[in-house]
């Protein structure tokens, strides 16, 4: 019988990872420590066995199903919107000088890579002049294993919680945190632990979700407490009324005059599209004509079925770099979030 893996998925983790954990590729069902924490190789990805907070268990089990659904985001056109708004955010990978100062493949690890819906996107043209590791608390990773594969691109991929990796202080090139550090216990924690891995000069690139006015926020505190006790398929049922909803009022395509700032509730005075005065102040119900029902649907699940899900302001993301010697030298505030690129010094 061939010894070929039988399937893109099952290729070998790549060498360097297991030099970088300093164990040796272990066997399958193989446990051990890694930095004082209990691993296991399960699927032939190593998978950390610590204990994590009940939220995070939630906000693992949601995420690790809406991955698997992947005719909910992996179409073409998709891809090409959500790369095309990276692009704007971070810049273009290619053009990034400093990634010319590496003698040898820098590590980058992607920090709640989920299914490296971002990480791929973004850093493709890229990947072989990087070691690229994949992180994520959920079974995403092995979806996103399998996408590497399907697209012919070496990664390793490790199932780990972001905010305590058993890993070396110093010992990271680049950080990449797509809409992560807010889903776990505590945005500011994650940042902190993270920026401890990297070496000094290196690179922390990350999004987070930025505080939106207080209409809004009680909604999404309300949905969010509402269907913590959900299991993710009635989470994604819950949602489907309000993606509806979303379609129904962007099928309007009307415009009201606000004529005056309501500053009570943080409304803007100004035109604006019924649709979008309802996403930003009162619910997230998302909507794009050229999107399909459950690839909207795909979008509030997102939002509102985890229970972990952080929002911060600009000052807080400033003062915690501040905190942890990273130096912000692209800075990017939107009405959704927050996206930084900083360098460790
Ligand atoms: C909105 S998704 C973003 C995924 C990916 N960064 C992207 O943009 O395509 C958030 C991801 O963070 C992961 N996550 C949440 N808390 C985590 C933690 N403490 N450690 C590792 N991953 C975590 C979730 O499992 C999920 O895949």
């Amino acid at each position: 019988m061939s010894s070929m893996p039988s399937s893109p998925s099952e290729a070998a983790l790549p060498d360097w990872l297991w030099r970088y954990l300093g164990v040796a590729a272990p066997a399958e069902d193989a446990e051990w420590q890694q930095g004082g924490q209990p691993f296991v190789m399960r699927g032939g990805i190593p998978r950390s066995r610590a204990l994590v907070s009940a939220a995070q268990e939630q906000t693992e089990q949601v995420f690790g199903f809406k991955w698997q659904k992947r005719d909910t985001f992996d179409r073409p056109e998709v891809l090409a919107a959500h790369r095309s708004w990276m692009l704007q955010r971070y810049g273009d990978p290619t053009s990034f000088a400093w990634l010319d100062n590496y003698d040898k493949p820098p590590l980058l690890i992607d920090a709640g890579c989920g299914a490296s819906w971002s990480g791929l996107e973004l850093f493709e043209p890229v990947l072989p002049r990087l070691r690229y590791l994949g992180i994520d608390i959920s079974e995403a990773v092995d979806v996103a294993r399998r996408r590497f594969a399907e697209r012919g691109c070496e990664g390793g991929f490790v199932q780990a919680d972001i905010a305590n990796l058993p890993f070396a202080p110093g010992s990271v090139d680049i950080i990449f945190s797509e809409g992560v550090l807010h889903h776990t216990d505590s945005t500011e924690g994650a940042l902190k632990s993270l920026a401890r891995l990297l070496k000094v000069g290196g690179r922390f690139m990350f999004y987070v979700y930025r505080r939106k006015g207080p209409v809004r926020e009680f909604t999404d505190d309300l949905l969010r407490d509402r269907m913590r006790a959900m299991t993710p398929e009635q989470a994604w049922k819950a949602m489907e009324p309000l993606t509806r909803l979303g379609i129904a009022l962007g099928e309007l395509n009307v415009e009201v005059d606000i004529p005056e700032p309501i500053d009570l509730l943080e409304i803007p005075a100004g035109r604006i599209n019924l649709q979008r005065l309802f996403y930003w102040h009162v619910a997230k119900a998302f909507y794009r004509p050229d999107f399909t029902f459950d690839e909207m649907n795909h979008i509030n699940y997102d939002w509102y079925a985890p229970r972990n899900a952080q929002r911060q302001s600009i000052e807080e993301v400033r003062t915690w770099c501040q905190e942890c010697g990273l130096e912000i030298e692209r800075e990017r505030v939107e009405e959704a979030g927050i996206t930084i690129v900083a360098v460790k010094r």
